[in-house]
């Protein structure tokens, strides 16, 4: 009998994460894998766009929790997937990155003593104010394998008393994805659907502590309108800050804006295109940090910390912490320079889930 293994995605960034590691350990031929799907995002351009346009496979296990509180959203798919567990006895479970679905997964794996893969391990913001930094703590903490994307995750680590035989420097399997969808990003015609010619620039936001509180949101869309008067603006909104804007009354003032492309979430391969094309970046995503680095697309990045610090010090990326007004200010400096000194991280070069479906041969058939 083959080895079974869960490759666990929920939100966004866990299907671009997990495309390759599935494929790459399909095409070893030695593996029961099983696609589990929480649903922690579940709207038709936030989950399965990225199923087709990434051609994964339809998931083999749909939890379909849904939005919550932190609370009820990781105790559901943790109590929903012990069962799944339970069932379907799997060797290992692989989980991405560092959402409510990592986290509870790994949960409900460690207590049944299911050996857990983390991919993107031991990155760390320090801030424990972000719910991300909790999530990757405890997930590193329960796992035997953990796959790093940089350097430094590797100190992070072993500062807290990670044995060094469990870690291993991988890179990073969303430049993975990148790097093989590159072309069809190339094809895409989403700059003439919407109209753009010349420079824009491209801006998402989600960070709670950007869009939930009231006070903050206005001040953040003042400065967007400001940086609207300096570069026109694209703006695929998240869920989670559309609703904001519409309950602190700020969604039609944006809409209204000619300047401001405001459009929903975009599937994968329209918004690389739009990406890759960007003047500037303006984000408080963390894969988006990674991606601009790797296009040598300057980044403007509105958050006090990063847990990837590999892309300002190597990469494109700036924070400017949570001082909004300075935005249109930073942009336009930012776009009157020449972006050339930045070089693409070690091991990010495609060849990530290679590096893990390797490893991952030899510990069971070795
Ligand atoms: C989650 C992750 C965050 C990650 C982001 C990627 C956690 C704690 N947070 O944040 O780390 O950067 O995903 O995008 O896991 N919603 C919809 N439709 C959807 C999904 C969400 O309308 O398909 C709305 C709901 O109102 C929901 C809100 O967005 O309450 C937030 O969704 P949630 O998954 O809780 O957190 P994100 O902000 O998406
Ligand atoms: N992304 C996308 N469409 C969008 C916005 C983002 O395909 O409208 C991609 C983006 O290129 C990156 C990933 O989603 O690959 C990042 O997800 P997100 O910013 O939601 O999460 P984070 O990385 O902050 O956890």
């Amino acid at each position: 009998m083959k080895p079974k293994i869960h490759l666990v995605v929920g939100a966004r960034p866990n299907f671009i994460k997990a495309s390759p590691v599935y494929r790459s350990l399909n095409q070893l031929n030695k593996f029961e894998l099983k696609l589990v799907n929480t649903g922690q995002h579940y709207d038709q351009n936030m989950s399965s766009i990225f199923i087709q346009e990434l051609r994964m496979k339809e998931p083999d296990i749909n939890l379909e929790v849904g939005s919550g509180l932190h609370g009820e959203q990781t105790g559901k798919i943790l109590s929903l997937y012990e069962k799944v567990l339970i069932k379907d006895k799997p060797n290992m479970v692989i989980v991405f990155g560092d959402v409510n679905s990592t986290i509870a997964c790994s949960l409900a794996a460690a207590k049944l003593g299911i050996p857990i893969a983390h991919v993107e391990s031991g990155l760390r913001s320090f801030d424990w104010k972000m719910p991300e930094e909790i999530n990757r703590v405890l997930t590193d903490r329960l796992s035997t394998f953990l796959f790093t994307t940089s350097p430094e995750a590797k100190d992070n680590l072993i500062n807290e008393g990670i044995s060094i035989e469990k870690i291993h420097f991988v890179g990073n399997t969303m430049i993975d994805s990148l790097i093989e969808f590159q072309d069809k990003f190339e094809k895409s015609n989403v700059r003439e659907n919407l109209d753009i010619q010349g420079d824009y620039a491209l801006i998402t936001l989600h960070r709670p502590s950007n869009v939930d509180n009231g006070n903050n949101l206005k001040k953040l869309i003042n400065s967007i309108q400001n940086t609207s008067k300096i570069i026109p603006c694209i703006f695929p909104i998240h869920p989670r800050t559309k609703k904001k804007l519409q309950s602190a009354k700020l969604y039609n003032e944006l809409l209204n804006n000619k300047r401001i492309k405001l459009i929903d979430p975009m599937g994968y391969i329209d918004f690389m295109c739009l990406q890759m094309n960007a003047r500037i970046v303006l984000t408080d995503s963390g894969g988006i940090q990674e991606e601009t680095t790797f296009f040598g697309v300057p980044c403007i990045t509105v958050r006090e910390n990063t847990e990837r610090p590999i892309t300002i010090s190597n990469g494109t990326n700036k924070l400017i912490g949570a001082e909004y007004d300075k935005i249109p200010e930073e942009i336009e400096d930012t776009i009157k320079d020449k972006c050339d000194k930045y070089s693409i991280p070690t091991l990010w070069d495609g060849n990530s889930a290679g590096r893990i479906s390797k490893i991952l041969d030899l510990y069971f058939f070795d």
